[in-house]
């Protein structure tokens, strides 16, 4: 039930008929004082008059002229000072919610505000023959809860992994390879193993510079297509992609297209001659550059001094490969902060082609993880790998669950602790507003009474056990009256403002707002599980509450889905 909308119209035309505009409602910071209010101090000007006297006015025209959805949602209006505030009626409120939830299941919440357009959502990316670092974590986080999102309303999405799988390292990687590599061992462990022996290329560069020159010399063999070279390039990739597959596979995540910036190196000759054509290249020490007018701005370089393309070249051609491919509405690209000016100028340079879509690209970035546990430096110095954190997280939640008093009633242990190990992690990840740091402790994201995805998770368990319990009791008479508590509005309410979170989130690209979202409706469903004596009471009363709870547990679900996190029936 949308009660502000109804609110909101029934006030407009209220000032209409005083003579003036009406400004925005506000949500009371305390039930007391309503579930909405409008401050009538902005009018005081227009009409000459003190708020007080314009809300009494105000209050007066709403209830002579209230329209009829206007007396069904709401059940009085008071003025204190200069605000008008309104009382929403709790029983046709939580009635309404219910019905509402409880009949789309799934689907409620659902829009179809992105019905024919397609929004790309660019995110993960890591880089062949290098570790899957916790930077691509929140990236992959992040991206797969933005795809979830606009695809709930109603858009449809792409999912795209621009894998690192091409540029002059990999000249490096085949000579390195020919020096000291054994398929056997690499097929093992491939990404460590690659990761060493080009460590140790860069090492050994240092007193034989001809290395260098013999990696250049397979860049150029892998950039001809050379037959034996790009079987090599081939083999490490496929053998990281095995690995970062198992990655995804833990996450439940998947991805539309691999397209990595190697499949862009036949396009790029089409973008330098377009640069060329508009006249956008300038030489700069030998290389190829496009300048800003914005002096803040380095030039972007589109053609290295030995005429070989760099990153940004290839991103430019992504992006019009996109464009002509998916004929994108947005063009997302879920990548940390670092890359801010990369993507500036790789959008600017697409401005200044001539491409008005260049305003649909979108760089969300996101903050750096901070890791003050000493515990979570792992092999590689200070690079956390993806897996041991993934892995840490799951035995850790084994340990509490194993601990807990109810863990005799638990069979699928393994099952359950890897959905809550793994989706404490995206939780604590996609908690606060991405541009921030993420302080990583064990504390705050195992800690299951606080703001934590076992948290949430906890209160949707503990529906599903009221649930099952109350499909084994029989139905008994008693209440023929509902009279909600205060608590059990406060839930529906919540509930009650599902699809404007999402869209809100989806505006904004935070999906932190979801996830903001779970904690608040988890603590609502506590507060009204410790004052409502669900089971006990009687009647319309009881049937009422456990809708609700059936409704907290559908929208938890729901919500926490977005975000990238399973619930458990049990825990
Ligand atoms: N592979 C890059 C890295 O690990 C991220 C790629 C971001 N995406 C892009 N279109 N440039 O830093």
């Amino acid at each position: 039930m949308d009660y502000k909308s109804i609110i909101t119209s029934n006030i407009n035309v209220a000032c209409q008929a005083l003579g003036a505009v009406a400004g925005a409602v506000e949500v009371p910071p305390n039930p007391e004082m309503g579930d909405v209010a409008f401050p009538c101090f902005s009018l005081a000007k227009t009409l000459r008059k003190a708020p007080p006297l314009i809300a009494k006015d105000v209050k007066e025209l709403i209830c002579q002229n209230a329209t009829a959805d206007f007396t069904q949602a709401v059940d009085r209006v008071e003025t204190v000072g200069g605000y008008v505030n309104f009382f929403v009626k709790k029983s046709s409120l939580i009635s309404g919610v219910i019905d509402e939830i409880n009949n789309a299941e799934e689907d409620y919440g659902r829009m179809n505000e992105g019905d024919g357009k397609t929004v790309l959502v660019e995110f993960s990316s890591p880089n062949i023959a290098k570790p899957f670092h916790v930077g691509h974590l929140v990236s992959t986080a992040l991206g797969s809860s933005l795809e979830r999102i606009y695809r709930f309303l109603g858009y449809k999405t792409v999912k795209i992994n621009h894998i690192g799988d091409w540029g002059t390292q990999f000249g490096k990687l085949i000579s390195a390879y020919k020096h000291w590599g054994d398929r056997g061992v690499i097929e093992k462990d491939p990404i460590n193993e690659l990761l060493k022996i080009y460590v140790r290329f860069h090492k050994e560069a240092e007193e034989k510079p001809e290395l260098e020159d013999e990696a250049r010399h397979y860049f150029k063999l892998l950039e001809d297509g050379d037959k034996e070279v790009t079987e090599l390039w081939q083999f490490f990739v496929s053998a990281s992609l095995t690995e970062f597959n198992r990655m995804y596979r833990l996450l439940g995540i998947s991805f539309d297209s691999y397209a990595g910036e190697s499949f862009y190196t036949d396009k790029m000759p089409e973008i330098v001659n377009i640069l060329k054509e508009k006249n956008l290249l300038e030489e700069s020490d030998g290389a190829m550059v496009v300048r800003f007018e914005d002096d803040n701005m380095p030039p972007c370089i589109i053609l290295k001094s030995d005429g070989t393309t760099i990153y940004a070249t290839r991103d430019i051609a992504a992006a019009v490969y996109r464009k002509r491919h998916y004929d994108f509405y947005k063009n997302i690209y879920v990548v940390g902060t670092p890359q801010t000016l990369h993507f500036k100028q790789v959008f600017s340079v697409i401005g200044k082609m001539g491409f008005d879509w260049a305003d649909n690209c979108v760089h969300v970035d996101f903050g750096y993880v901070r890791f003050p546990d000493k515990s979570m430096s792992t092999r590689h110095g200070d690079v956390i790998l993806l897996e041991d954190l993934l892995n840490m997280s799951i035995s850790k939640t084994k340990e509490i669950i194993a601990a807990s008093s109810t863990s005799k009633d638990i069979d699928n242990i393994d099952e359950l602790a890897q959905k809550i190990g793994v989706g404490a992690v995206i939780f604590a990840f996609l908690k606060n507003s991405r541009e921030r740091d993420i302080i990583f402790t064990w504390d705050d994201i195992l800690d299951f009474e606080g703001e934590s995805g076992p948290y949430v998770q906890y209160a949707y368990a503990r529906g599903k056990s009221i649930l099952r319990k109350a499909s084994e009791m029989p139905a008994e008479s008693g209440d023929s009256v509902y009279e909600p508590t205060n608590e059990e509005f406060e839930l529906a309410k919540l509930l009650n403002d599902y699809s404007g979170v999402v869209q809100d989130a989806a505006a904004k690209n935070q999906p932190c707002i979801i996830t903001r979202y779970t904690l608040a409706v988890a603590a609502a469903f506590n507060k009204f599980y410790n004052t409502c004596n669900i089971m006990k009471s009687t009647g319309i009363t009881r049937t009422k509450r456990i809708e609700l709870t059936n409704a907290m547990c559908c929208v938890i679900k729901s919500a926490l889905h977005l975000i990238g996190v399973d619930v458990v029936e049990k825990m």
